[in-house]
């Protein structure tokens, strides 16, 4: 099965795409993660994308499409894929049906801005991996420690409230009418962001046909 996350910066999609890639054994590619690692690295384009991610603006399109392209070649996608924050603009969405992939279902995880803004401030995300916690809803098991491994957990720089201003106008302007364009193919399915994410998870599960 091949999967679309889509939802507003800190709407928790991100979770949902690790719960349902567990539960389906088929990989999340969370293109967020992709270039923050490459950032970390100094590679060419995590440079140039590294401005535009501590601003909150997008990525280019043809950086951003580059990467996933190299990405979903990849063995462990034969079997399917999870698009977490792929894509992101209608053109990154053009780019994908040129490319002949066949999306099954685009999970929306819908949560209001006054929720995000207040969730993203206790969003803590580990330096070596990538994995994501919350203070309160999601803690690791030690605090400031990834359960995963064993790296630090720290504040994004894009979750500074004033950053996080401009991810969230960003999405309405450029994300956001991808709801209409995957919704005249017929594959947009929104699910209702619960204030447990537990409650989420169960609700994206049954969207995605998992009981
Ligand atoms: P990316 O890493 O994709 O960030 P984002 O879209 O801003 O999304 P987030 O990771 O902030 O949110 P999420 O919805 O995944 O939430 P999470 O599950 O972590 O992208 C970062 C940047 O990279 C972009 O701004 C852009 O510059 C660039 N980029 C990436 N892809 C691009 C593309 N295709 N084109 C161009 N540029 C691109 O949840 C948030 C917090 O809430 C967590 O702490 C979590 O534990 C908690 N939480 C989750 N669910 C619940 C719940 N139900 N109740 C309570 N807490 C919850």
């Amino acid at each position: 099965m091949n999967l679309i996350f889509l939802g507003a910066p800190g709407a928790g999609k991100g979770t949902q795409a690790e719960v349902v890639s567990d539960a389906l054994k088929i990989p999340q590619i969370s293109t967020g993660n992709i270039l923050r690692e490459a950032a970390k690295n100094g590679t060419e384009y995590g440079l140039k994308a590294k401005a535009a991610m501590d601003a909150g603006a997008l990525v280019s399109d043809d950086i951003v499409i580059g990467i996933l392209k190299e990405r979903i070649a990849e063995d462990d996608c034969k079997e399917g894929f999870i698009l977490d924050g792929f894509p992101r603009t209608v053109p990154q969405a053009e780019a994908l049906d040129a490319m002949g992939i066949q999306i099954d279902k685009v999970i929306e995880i819908n949560v209001a801005d006054e929720t995000i803004k207040q969730r993203v401030s206790g969003r803590r995300v580990c330096q070596g991996c990538g994995a994501s916690y919350h203070i309160e809803y999601k803690p690791s098991k030690v605090e400031g420690v990834c359960d995963k491994c064993g790296d630090a957990t720290v504040i994004r720089k894009d979750d500074k409230p004033e950053v996080v201003l401009d991810r969230l106008a960003t999405y309405h302007e450029k994300t956001a009418p991808l709801k209409d364009y995957y919704e005249k193919q017929g594959k947009l399915v929104t699910v209702e962001g619960q204030e447990e994410v537990a409650d989420t998870s169960k609700l994206t599960l049954a969207a995605v046909g998992v009981n």
